[in-house]
């Protein structure tokens, strides 16, 4: 029996994800939560013939309780997102909080779930996550994911639109973080090998790092990349379920504290001693089963484009961490 909730269940993230899970078959209970609307999104997906029962809680009368309880996966889509001219850090405000009081509630009721965080500021969203679980003594950094899948799939989307070729065939490893500057794909490592005219390479990695940008423009107001990102989020939770049921060899790049992982020390080290870093992770049974270090092979252009990403994300992680341990 695998149970999944997903907080922030009714918004634009929330609602084509949940509907990725009710169809999916991977899951026995779809549980939903959101301050607004999951009785309604809750009886549509319900009528879908798939194997997921769907259940649907607000706020009151512990709702949150009962979405958490018995549930194996969580995934956070809560939280506003960008309007134009904003950073993500400019979420930092209201989704930090919103943030620390869902994951309390993982904390408490389903300490053992895998968690995945997707509200941004993911940078910082992610350590606040760790923090509020260090609190309740049930941190377990093999099992809590900030997501930044939609990186990878973007760039695969923007390589092979340079260099031809369908999406599909390219993996590219994109590292550091999800914003910005601190998100860093190695493009001398896709797989299979690519050849990037050098006059196209820095608008290449200027387009994946600031590709959510495009949406956020288009939507004019509106909000971030809904859909792509609830593919994106889909994509890595199905990973993380079916790596859990025993299919090995899956390697899916996130964002995770890196002492707790095995070959996470390795890659502290390589980036400057930051505790929280996005990198190809294999998944197994127990969540994150190994961090893998592509630094050693980066190129002299890659290593400026890290130096900005540490930064950047040095200060990201410390504004999570303090948002916490601050409160005390
Ligand atoms: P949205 O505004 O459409 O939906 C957010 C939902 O969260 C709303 O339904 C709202 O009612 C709900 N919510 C607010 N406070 C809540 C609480 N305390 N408990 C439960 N639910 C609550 O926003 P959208 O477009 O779905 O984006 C959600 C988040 O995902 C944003 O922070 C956005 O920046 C982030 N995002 C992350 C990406 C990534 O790659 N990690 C990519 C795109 C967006």
């Amino acid at each position: 029996m695998v149970k999944a909730a997903v907080l922030g269940a009714s918004g634009g993230i929330g609602q084509p994800l949940s509907l990725l899970f009710a169809v999916s078959g991977l899951v026995d209970e779809l549980s939903l939560y959101d301050v607004v609307n999951t009785p309604g999104v809750g009886a549509d997906l319900s009528h879908i013939n798939g194997k997921a029962k769907v259940t649907a809680y607000l706020p009151p009368n512990d709702g949150l309780q009962k979405t958490l309880e018995g549930c194996d996966i969580v995934v956070i889509p809560a939280g506003i997102p960008r309007k134009p001219g904003m950073s993500r850090d400019d979420l930092f405000k209201i989704n930090a909080g919103i943030v620390r009081d869902l994951v309390t509630g993982v904390a408490k009721y389903c300490p053992k779930a895998f968690l995945l965080i997707i509200s941004n500021p993911v940078n910082s969203t992610v350590p606040i996550a760790a923090e509020v679980l260090k609190q309740h003594n049930v941190f377990d950094p093999t099992r809590l994911f900030g997501v930044t899948s939609l990186d990878v799939v973007r760039a695969s989307t923007f390589v092979a639109a340079v260099v031809g070729g369908s999406p599909t065939e390219y993996t590219v490893p994109v590292i550091g973080g999800h914003s910005g500057e601190t998100i860093v794909p190695l493009l001398s490592q896709v797989s299979p090998k690519v050849d990037i005219p050098e006059d196209q390479l820095d608008a290449l990695v200027n387009r994946i790092q600031f590709g959510g940008d495009e949406v956020v423009k288009a939507k004019d107001g509106l909000g971030s990349a809904t859909l792509s990102m609830a593919y994106a989020g889909f994509k890595f939770a199905k990973s993380l379920i079916e790596a859990a049921g025993g299919k090995s060899g899956i390697v899916e790049p996130t964002y995770v504290y890196l002492s707790g992982v095995p070959g996470g020390e390795e890659v502290k080290e390589a980036v400057g001693g930051l505790d929280f870093f996005a990198v190809p992770v294999e998944l197994g049974p127990n969540g994150a089963v190994k961090a893998t270090n592509p630094l050693p092979q980066v190129t002299d252009y890659e290593k400026s484009l890290l130096k900005k990403c540490y930064e950047g994300l040095e200060g990201n992680i410390k504004k999570g961490v303090e948002f916490i341990t601050a409160q005390g």
